[in-house]
């Protein structure tokens, strides 16, 4: 049977998931008596876009920065608030560091990462977290930008998040990263920019076609009721996802905060700008002409469940099988090249 959604009310202790060293932080959410299901609203006549984040206009920056500074402001009027930043970033800490155990299995952990729920799991995240930033804005048209790393033009980090006065910018970050440094998604190590590049492409090519061949290769391995934590991930997960934690977590933290670990990850704006980046790589893959199937077609992946709360408070119940077709849920990406498609090694 499916993963079913967490009980709120049995959230304990948060560990650091390679240690199992227990974490000074309550990042349980609030809770609430009154869970709907989520019923996604008919799809708007005109589809939001999520624009890559090197090349946002001066009003789209505005309009962000003004919905992050709101949702930060939540923090100091109503820290109980679930539509605040610190809450927002818990939710990943909770989802992610053994805070929430699986319903009628005290013993095992819920963890949404390293198992098919991967990219499910994160597109519900990033588009309750766009809803409610849109809400505090009053522009039920916001979206997110990605941060377009499969692409030379935007290989590095994202300069909007770089500017050390603007909400976007996080200091827990690897000092050595900023702009221009150019993203190793190969853990290359390699020096010359141009090579970084060209590595950065064949990562992608394989993580995206070669190495795939089968549904799960690219999904992540089956995760069900009564499953141990983390089966297996996807290489997508396991490629360039991971690559871009790493490379911005800050070395000088003990664990890697704040996008080095996953408790912390949602306390660095740039988080929810790099899954939105993952979120279209799921949304490219399917669209490629490879022999592999896109779907899954297991009853026990649709019906998976989560739990998070909207832009009104409100509790909701989300399904897997209902997040597979983004435009369905009222969005799609900025068209961008991907020149990966033509590395093959
Ligand atoms: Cu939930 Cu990129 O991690």
């Amino acid at each position: 049977s499916p993963i079913e959604p967490p009980e709120f009310k049995a959230c304990g202790a948060a560990r650091d998931v390679q240690s199992g060293d227990l974490l000074n932080i309550n990042c349980c959410p609030p809770t609430s008596d009154k869970i709907v299901d989520f019923k996604l609203p008919p799809p708007p006549a005109k589809l939001r876009v999520r624009p890559p984040a090197h090349r946002v206009s001066k009003e789209y920056l505005a309009k962000f920065e003004e919905a992050i500074r709101r949702m930060k402001a939540l923090d100091k009027s109503d820290p109980s608030d679930p539509r605040g930043f610190m809450q927002q970033a818990n939710i990943h800490c909770a989802y992610c560091n053994g805070a929430h155990d699986q319903v009628g299995y005290k013993d095992l952990d819920l963890q949404v990462h390293n198992s098919w729920l991967f990219f499910p799991f994160h597109r519900w995240y990033l588009y309750f977290y766009e809803r409610i930033l849109g809400s505090l804005i009053d522009d039920p048209t916001f979206v997110l930008p990605f941060w377009n790393w499969d692409n030379p033009k935007g290989m590095q980090m994202p300069k909007i998040f770089d500017n050390s006065g603007s909400p976007l910018y996080d200091a827990n970050r690897n000092q050595k990263n900023r702009p221009p440094a150019i993203i190793d998604l190969g853990f290359s190590g390699a020096t010359e920019d141009l090579q970084v590049v060209v590595n950065n492409l064949t990562v992608m090519y394989s993580e995206m076609i070669r190495s795939v061949n089968s549904t799960l290769d690219f999904m992540g391995q089956p995760y069900k009721a009564g499953d141990a934590a983390s089966p297996g991930m996807g290489s997508s997960e396991r490629g360039s996802h991971v690559a871009a934690h790493v490379w911005v977590g800050d070395p000088r933290n003990k664990y890697s905060e704040d996008m080095g670990n996953f408790y912390s990850a949602g306390r660095d704006v740039l988080f929810y700008c790099h899954h939105a980046n993952v979120d279209r790589m799921w949304s490219v893959w399917r669209t490629l002409k490879t022999d592999v199937p896109k779907d899954i077609k297991d009853p026990d992946y649709l019906n998976a469940a989560f739990l998070f709360y909207d832009e009104n408070k409100q509790l909701v119940r989300v399904k897997v099988g209902d997040c597979l077709d983004h435009k369905k849920m009222g969005y799609e990406f900025e068209k961008v090249d991907t020149p990966w498609l033509n590395y093959k090694p």
